[in-house]
């Protein structure tokens, strides 16, 4: 009654990749060996997964990795976890910017460090500082940074000093302290969600403090709630030009890119 099988029946919410993390076994494995009896350890180990899950605990939380881009990062209840959405700023960043330039690029709030380190990763000339307010999710984004970067903690820009950048990007909280889909991101820093009451605090307080960060022709790239678009853009009109707006690959407003007006 205790084989990979019978678990696998269980029908338990991610029990195939809670077994893999277990036993240490690929997926393939686990179907071809369905008969190996697990020992007491394992079973208790696997009994404490299914439970924590089964609680709504993200699977992300419980093998602590989550991959974005090329790469695998490691996350843990300190950090978001990465959404595949946020890739879209990568993009767009690995797009208009030049290969070859030695840009100065920031990316504020970088939790477990996906923006920064996949930019680092990618294009090692460009020079990269993240910060975060959280102590703890700096520790994390170093854990996993491939290549060197400046990492700051503070206040959004206040971290950086009288620094100044190409680019400034960031993923924000961006939640409305009172929308109901929070109640399915229990598990994540509230801190990292949210954002008063219509949830644009935050990118309020960054796109006024932007400006005195950039150099000539800089860019404010920013990603934002679904129904946030507009009245960002409109926010970003007093100082900056060329904005675009972009969708996400689920075809939802996600993210605007902006020129300093200098
Ligand atoms: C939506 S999460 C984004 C994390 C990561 N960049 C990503 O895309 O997965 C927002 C991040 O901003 C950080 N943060 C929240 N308020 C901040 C502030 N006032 N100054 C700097 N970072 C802040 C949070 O700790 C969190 O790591």
């Amino acid at each position: 009654m205790n084989t990979v099988g019978d678990f696998i029946k269980s029908g338990s919410i991610d029990i195939v990749p809670i077994l893999t993390l277990v036993l240490r076994k690929s997926v393939a494995s686990l179907i071809s060996h369905s008969d190996y009896q697990l020992n007491n350890i394992e079973i208790t180990k696997l009994n404490e997964l299914v439970d924590k899950r089964a609680k709504g605990v993200p699977f992300a939380y419980l093998n602590n990795k989550k991959g974005f881009y090329h790469l695998e990062f490691i996350v843990t209840e300190a950090t978001l976890i990465p959404r595949p959405e946020t890739e879209l700023l990568v993009d767009i960043a690995l797009e208009i910017l030049d290969k070859d330039s030695n840009y100065e690029i920031v990316d504020l709030g970088t939790g477990s460090g996906v923006i920064a380190v996949t930019l680092a990763d990618i294009r090692p000339n460009w020079n990269l500082t993240a910060t975060d307010l959280s102590v703890f999710a700096l520790e994390v984004a170093k854990k996993n940074k491939t290549k060197d970067i400046n990492f700051l903690h503070g206040y959004w820009l206040d971290a950086v000093g009288e620094k100044k950048f190409d680019m400034i990007v960031c993923n924000p909280p961006y939640i409305a302290e009172k929308d109901p889909h929070l109640k399915e991101l229990t598990f994540e820093p509230i801190s990292a969600l949210t954002s008063g009451t219509d949830g644009l605090d935050d990118i309020k307080a960054i796109i006024k403090k932007a400006p005195e960060h950039l150099n000539k022709n800089g860019y404010l790239l920013l990603e934002h709630g679904h129904d946030q678009q507009a009245e960002v853009v409109k926010l970003l009109r007093k100082d900056f030009n060329n904005i675009k707006r972009f969708n996400d690959y689920s075809n939802i407003e996600r993210a605007v890119l902006a020129k300093v007006k200098k």
